[in-house]
């Protein structure tokens, strides 16, 4: 009865698309600016997820089982659910083509107010939606459970399996990929579509590439006048890892990574990178070294270009700009490349941290600093800032990650670091972090 468990995991995520549309309906009403973009996506997304692949075969394979065994119960019910399956697309297009008559200014056949008519259809769309994912769950599934027998279970169990992988799954194909980036990079902030994945991500399993440490910090001591706000700090990052730092409100995480890139000046201690002594070296040189930060709060120029703002982290290289960088940048987050002319200030905030990480991989980093990435983002955002991290630790990127989100973060850490008023408490895989009694009584609120 496998299917039944990727049934329901894909009706949790046809819930949270009736959740994200609801939550946009009420952004536009409350006058909030919703780019047209994310509802193309989001529609295509819809389609594809429903038509390409969950309905069809529930039809083909489940509700025609259940027909054979139970037809007495069986029939009505199957029949309503598929009726309502070809009545969801027919207004899955009415929505596609309200929502064209809403932003093509050239449309001639609009409705009278095309925000309201597109507004209404929207929700009695989801209306519809909930309750029939409420009946297949509430009736359908329950009845399949009891009815259906192993024979059955084999073929409905092989055709689901064999499921186009929808979005939110892990195996999400580059289709998918490419519709959730898009939903996801130009969201409003209100939205959310549920961050359930977060902390659920698989542990990186692989073993760091290189034992050699990239970065190796001893005693590191930093003060604030006469407060010692790091007090003989000790942490290995290796070549390729990810690492992640995580601790309290004022433990010291924002001031260990200033004083990581040279911004916040070392007391004591050392700091070995690649191999080389750099305690004593400037910032800038650091940079060229490849310790590139983002910072706490993002800290974007607002009235500079997007594309200006990338530019700032190629500064410190002798070459200045590397076009390959840009590009790399951008293929990353197309949302910047196609409002590269638009001053920061204009961005989400969401886009805003992309920005920052951005900007910090134009210095071509071998070490990236990432200061509370994902602070202050809706959950929507939060997994996908997540999902960029995964991603550049996949591609070889050596990170060192502080975060509040703990249990997010140890989620995808090779190792973490546990730091309590300027010194490390604990330390560990990020697996066995999330599992040891004080971390999560402490940090994961569990
Ligand atoms: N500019 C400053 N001047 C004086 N003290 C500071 C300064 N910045 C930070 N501190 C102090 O140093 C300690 C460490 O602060 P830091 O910002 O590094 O903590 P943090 O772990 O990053 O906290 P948060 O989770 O709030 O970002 C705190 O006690 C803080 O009050
Ligand atoms: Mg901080």
């Amino acid at each position: 009865m496998h299917a039944l468990d990727i049934i329901q995991g894909e009706h949790r995520s046809l819930l949270r698309i009736a959740n994200s549309m609801d939550a946009v309906a009420d952004a536009i009403e409350a006058g909030t600016p919703v780019e047209d973009g994310f509802f193309t996506a989001l529609f295509e997304y819809a389609h594809e997820f429903m038509g390409g692949c969950h309905h069809a075969k529930e039809d083909e394979y489940l509700f025609a089982a259940m027909r054979a065994r139970v037809p007495e119960k069986m029939e009505l019910l199957s029949r309503q659910m598929e009726h309502e399956h070809v009545l969801g697309v027919e207004r899955l297009k009415t929505l596609q083509q309200l929502h064209h008559a809403l932003t093509s200014p050239s449309e001639t056949t609009k409705p009278a107010d095309p925000q309201t008519a597109f507004l209404s259809a929207l929700r009695n769309y989801t209306v519809m939606l909930r309750k029939h994912l409420l009946v297949e769950d509430e009736e359908l599934l329950p009845l399949a459970r009891e009815a259906l027998l192993p024979e059955d279970w084999a073929a409905i169990n092989a055709a689901f399996e064999n499921n186009d992988a929808p979005l939110f799954e892990a195996q999400a194909t580059a289709r998918y990929d490419q519709l959730y980036h898009m939903i996801t990079s130009v969201a409003p902030e209100p939205v959310d579509l549920g961050a359930s994945r977060i902390g659920e991500f698989s542990p990186a399993r692989e073993l760091p590439r290189s034992k050699t440490p990239l970065l190796e910090v001893r005693d590191l001591e930093s003060c604030y006048g006469r407060i010692k706000a790091l007090n003989g700090l000790n942490i290995l990052v290796h070549e390729g890892e990810l690492v992640a730092l995580i601790g309290a409100n004022g433990a010291g995480k924002t001031t260990f990574l200033r004083t990581l890139s040279g911004v916040q000046p070392l007391a004591g201690g050392s700091i070995r990178f690649a191999g080389q002594d750099i305690s004593r070296l400037r910032a800038d040189r650091r940079v060229r070294a490849g310790i590139c930060h983002s910072p706490e709060g993002r800290q974007v120029f607002g009235p500079l270009t997007i594309e200006d703002n990338l530019r700032l982290g190629a500064y410190a290289l002798p070459g200045k700009t590397n076009a390959s960088e840009l590009e790399r940048v951008y293929e990353m987050f197309p949302i910047l490349h196609e409002k590269r002319h638009l001053s920061a200030g204009t961005l989400s905030g969401g886009q805003q941290q992309m920005l920052a990480i951005g900007r910090a991989l134009m210095g071509s980093p071998r070490l990236l600093l990432l200061d509370e990435p994902s602070m202050g983002l809706a959950p929507l955002l939060v997994e996908e800032v997540f999902n960029v991290i995964r991603t550049l630790r996949q591609q070889g990127m050596t990170i060192l990650l502080v975060e509040q989100n703990a249990f997010a973060a140890l989620g995808i850490a090779d190792r973490a670091y546990v730091l309590e008023t300027g010194h490390i408490v604990l330390s560990g895989t990020g697996q066995a972090l999330r599992e040891d009694e004080t971390v999560r009584a402490a940090y994961l609120g569990v």
